[in-house]
């Protein structure tokens, strides 16, 4: 009997656990309307500039430059920095914390050269997907990549950048190594 009465006690707490919840459901403000989705960058266009958009398009110019993938590992680099530069375009878009992020990222023409830059990474990202040692191709697609960059540098880039955040010259680029790395495998 007691062991009943226990039963009971433990259902009837459940029960007024149960409509607690429901009452806290029934209580709970209305939700907020779905969010725009992510609307602030945790760091500045510039960082990410350079972070991501700059650092991946270098693997997209080298097979142009005749800086050939030899390897699967290479290939790798060249497929990721693909899709770095499609999510770029789209980061781009969102402000960050320079100074100039939201008056930027809220023109027309902004919006329509950073979506172009993901087109571009599209594209890229079929060549590096079949592998294509085509050198002509790279080279094409190489131009259509830095006549977006520049496009966008003309109109928007201010002469020192908001942050301070610069792509320093690296001793690859000036020696003209290769951006593979050279141990194989
Ligand atoms: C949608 C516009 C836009 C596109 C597209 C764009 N940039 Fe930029 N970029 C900027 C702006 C604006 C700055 C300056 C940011 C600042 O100072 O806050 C900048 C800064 C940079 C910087 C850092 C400053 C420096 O001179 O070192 C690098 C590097 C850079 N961009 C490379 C590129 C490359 C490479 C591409 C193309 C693959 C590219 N950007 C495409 C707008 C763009």
């Amino acid at each position: 009997m007691k062991k009943h009465l226990l039963t009971v006690a433990a259902l009837s707490s459940a029960a007024a656990l149960l409509a607690s919840c429901q009452n806290k459901t029934a209580e709970a403000p209305a939700p907020a309307p779905a969010q725009a989705g992510l609307t602030q960058l945790p760091v500045s266009i510039n960082a990410a500039m350079v972070a991501l958009t700059s650092q991946a398009a270098d693997y997209l110019f080298a097979p142009g430059n005749g800086d050939m993938p030899r390897n699967d590992r290479d290939w790798g680099l060249v497929h990721n920095a693909a899709y770095e530069i499609m999510l770029a375009g789209k980061v781009l878009q969102i402000p960050g914390t320079g100074q100039f992020d939201a008056q930027w990222t809220a023109v027309d023409d902004w919006k329509t050269l950073a979506n172009e830059l993901t087109d571009i990474g599209s594209e890229a990202e079929k060549l590096a997907a079949a592998k294509s040692t085509d050198r002509a191709q790279w080279q094409a697609l190489g131009d259509k990549l830095v006549q977006n960059c520049l496009a966008c540098h003309d109109k928007f880039k201010p002469d020192t950048p908001s942050q301070g955040i610069l792509h320093g010259a690296t001793k690859r680029e000036s020696l003209g190594e290769s951006i593979f790395p050279t141990t194989s495998n």
